[in-house]
């Protein structure tokens, strides 16, 4: 099949969302020891990928346990100018988003939307196994190095789709993928995710092997299933796809997994402060690896049947860290660690595999008197008593959090600026805190 040429694609209304720049600062004091009940919403890196998925099948769709953050509404931006209607101005009512697809597509991704979110990428997949074409502007994101997409287009390639880049955009055809098998030589979380909702309406069988095996995967195959597809293999590292007819997959409801950043963003605050937390809806099995090296550290973390519960340590010990894949130590809790790091009692030395440029944040933990050194993917953190409060930049969603974190343990005031940043991923980051006792407010723009 040759290139479409641009003419394939019906122009959707166009749609320029007011960018979401927010100059509210996010105001911290000194904390003393956090305690109460933290209730950890739903998984970013989930959510957004379900929502994808409703391009699979007409009908309304009912997401429950959604995170109110501004990443989800971008989401709805984007399949809305795909053609899926969400509930009302996009917003999230009690964690609960409708998402209604009634058929009628238009396969583009805009680059005004798609540079907004690295889930934009999730369309692909969907779109190319249903409409049979796709336009998408190659994806931005968090500015932690480049992100290629090679795996996800190969993959696809394997599948039988025609791709190739014009313009800056991704342009796929295919008039019905067909199963093959695809061994990815890293597990990456994007690809896996891309395969498998391209997968569910191939002809024949598709095997990924060595797929990711993140927990907000396998909430996206727990979504597919329930949809009609047919897929073995949940949680492993080899998904086995079984395509079924298209128009054989119906819309669903579905409760989004507990995000465990988020969950482990409140382990960090009560460990730097020395508090006592209970975080209802965290799901220790998703975070084995990290609560067992914050066990290193001298937290004590209790399992629940409806959550965990952490009682920090007076100081933490200092640990080696490195980032891995799942079930290994996630990039994104690194700047939690870190900052818990930098007033541990000792060295720690953190190894970062996954993102080379993921320590940008860094030069803000300095500012508020942490010692760190960085070299290539290492991190050197000589921990210190306690920090100094001063006026820092989120650099991107987790690390604005860590720094968010640094300021309890902070003297004086921390000042964080640029918190669109933070918006995207956590709800209410800074209500939740102060719910528990962090001397934290959250100010409007001037
Ligand atoms: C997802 C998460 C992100 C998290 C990351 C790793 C979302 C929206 N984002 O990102 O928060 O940090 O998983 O846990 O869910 N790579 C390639 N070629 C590819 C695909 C990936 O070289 O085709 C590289 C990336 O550049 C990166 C690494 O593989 O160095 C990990 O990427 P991947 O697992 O795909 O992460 P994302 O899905 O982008």
């Amino acid at each position: 099949m040759s290139p479409p040429s641009s003419e394939s694609f019906a122009t959707q209304p166009a749609v320029v969302p007011e960018r979401r720049t927010s100059d509210a600062v996010v105001v911290v004091h000194r904390s003393g020891p956090l305690r109460g009940e933290v209730v950890v919403p739903g998984a970013k890196n989930s959510v957004l990928k379900l929502m994808a998925a409703t391009i699979l099948a007409d009908g309304e769709y009912r997401l429950r346990n959604v995170p109110d953050i501004a990443d989800v509404r971008i989401m709805a931006e984007l399949l809305g100018a795909i053609g899926i209607t969400t509930t009302a101005a996009a917003d999230v009512h009690d964690g609960e988003l409708t998402l209604v697809n009634r058929g009628d597509l238009v396969p583009v991704a805009p680059y005004e939307l798609v540079e907004r979110i690295r889930a934009s990428i999730n369309v692909l997949g969907p779109l190319l196994g249903r409409v049979g074409r796709v336009r998408l502007s190659l994806p931005g994101g968090d500015d932690f190095g480049s992100r290629p997409i090679d795996m996800h287009l190969s993959g696809l390639e394997a599948m039988g789709a025609e791709i190739t880049l014009e313009h800056g955009d991704v342009v796929a055809t295919a008039e019905r993928l067909h199963g093959a098998d695809i061994t990815f030589e890293f597990p990456s979380v994007g690809a896996t995710e891309n395969i498998l909702t391209a997968a569910v309406h191939a002809k024949g069988t598709t095997v990924i092997d060595n797929a990711a095996r993140e927990p907000e995967i396998s909430d996206l195959c727990r979504m597919l299933i329930s949809m009609g597809a047919d897929i073995e293999g949940v949680g492993t590292s080899r998904l086995v796809v079984h395509g079924v007819e298209p128009g054989s997959l119906h819309a669903t409801d579905h409760v989004t997994v507990p995000d465990r950043i988020q969950a482990a963003t409140y382990v960090a605050a009560a460990a730097v402060t020395g508090g006592e937390l209970f975080l209802r809806g965290a799901r220790a099995e998703h975070m084995e690896m990290l609560l067992r090296r914050f066990g290193d550290m001298g937290l004590q973390i209790v399992p629940q049947h409806d959550g965990l519960t952490v009682f920090a340590p007076e100081r933490l010990r200092s640990i080696d860290v490195a980032t891995l894949p799942y079930p290994g130590i996630a990039t994104d809790y690194k700047p939690l660690v870190v900052t818990m790091l930098a007033v541990g009692d000792g060295v720690g030395i953190v190894t970062e595999n996954l993102y080379p440029g993921r320590f940008r944040y860094v030069e803000e933990l300095c500012r508020l008197g942490a010692d760190i050194r960085t070299d290539g993917h290492h991190a050197v953190v000589r921990g210190r008593p306690s920090l100094s409060g001063a006026p820092v930049r989120a650099p991107d969603i987790r690390a604005g959090a860590a720094l968010v974190v640094a300021g309890l343990v902070a003297d004086g005031t921390t000042t964080i600026s640029e918190v669109h940043h933070i918006d995207r991923g956590y709800d209410d980051l800074v209500g939740r805190l102060a719910a528990v006792g962090a001397p934290i407010e959250r100010r409007p723009p001037r």
